[in-house]
């Protein structure tokens, strides 16, 4: 029988971070991958324990630490499979004392619906590349632990914001155009009301279930950055057209689908409040601490 407080997170990175963090003040212990031995270093520095896991085989310590877990969360973005079920789903099942099985998805799911609303009921139709590979690994992993004991948990992300990540960040280094299409919003989400909901959701499991984590108030682009400026306390910056805008085709996917993300389910079952409901709480935040 395992600890039942000890979580194994694939992909340790900015949410899987976050949520160590927490869980580490919380009194648990977390057991992290990175691709490279410079990152499980950072990874050890921050408290964590740390194993190699480059996603093109299988590391070389994970079996015997995921044995030890008792949650584990999958945060490695899939390509056209995901990497940790094809070279460690043979140890989680051989390993199935886990209590909780938490993958990290994407809005993206969700696709094109002409800023209208969406809810996790809404059928998903991906349109990006990388969103139809969302969807099959969500759909790769129900179909892996049918007949299993635990369910995964998928939570479908909005665009991550916080600490060393955020627009009032991207503007000091002049990384931030503030561009204008119209009708065009998108959600977003505090790292920290990510790692707050996943807490919660590895306190009272609810198997089977898929939760959007989004905050409460789809925005354009352009309103977060003129925000972020006034809170810098310098100019706007100069709006510019999508049309004209020179942006790379990643960026351009982005701007192809619009749509604003209800997040009622994963308040009303963990009964749980945003802390940072819109990108206006997150940054004032976030300049306070700068
Ligand atoms: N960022 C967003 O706005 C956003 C929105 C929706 C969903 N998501 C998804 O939510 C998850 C968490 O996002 P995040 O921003 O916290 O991600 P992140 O900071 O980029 O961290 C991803 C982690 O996965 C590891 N990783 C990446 N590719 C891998 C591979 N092929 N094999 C093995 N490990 C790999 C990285 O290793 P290293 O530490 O060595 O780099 C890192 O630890 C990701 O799946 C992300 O795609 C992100």
């Amino acid at each position: 029988m395992t600890n039942d407080k000890i979580l194994f997170c694939f992909g340790m990175g900015f949410a899987g971070g976050a949520l160590g963090r927490l869980l580490l003040a919380e009194g648990w212990s977390v057991i992290g991958t990175a691709r490279d031995a410079a990152g499980c270093n950072a990874l050890k520095e921050a408290g964590f324990e740390a194993c190699l896991f480059t996603g093109i085989e299988p590391g070389e310590d994970v079996a015997e630490l995921l044995a030890s877990a008792s949650h584990v969360l999958n945060s490695v973005p899939p390509g056209a499979n995901d990497p940790v079920l094809t070279h460690h789903g043979a140890d989680l099942k051989q390993y199935a004392d886990q209590q909780w099985f938490g993958l990290l998805s994407t809005v993206g799911v969700y696709g094109e619906h002409h800023g209208g609303w969406v809810d996790e009921d809404t059928k998903p139709k991906p349109i990006a590349s990388r969103s139809l590979e969302r969807l099959k690994a969500e759909q790769d992993w129900q179909a892996f632990f049918e007949g299993m004991v635990i369910d995964p948990h998928i939570f479908r992300l909005s665009g991550i914001y916080g600490p060393g990540r955020n627009q009032l960040e991207a503007i000091k280094r002049g990384k931030v155009r503030s561009i204008v299409k119209q009708g065009q919003v998108f959600n977003r989400v505090h790292v920290e009301d990510i790692a707050q909901f996943l807490y919660g959701s590895m306190l009272t499991p609810k198997a089977g279930h898929v939760f959007n984590i989004s905050d409460d108030e789809p925005s354009p682009s352009q309103d977060v950055v003129s925000y972020a400026c006034e809170l810098l306390g310098i100019d706007p910056l100069p709006e510019v057209k999508f049309e004209e805008a020179d942006l790379s085709p990643m960026a351009r996917s982005f701007y192809g689908e619009c749509k604003r993300v209800r997040n009622d389910r994963i308040k009303r079952v963990l009964r749980i409040e945003l802390k940072y409901p819109t990108y206006r709480e997150g940054l004032i935040e976030l300049s306070a601490a700068m």
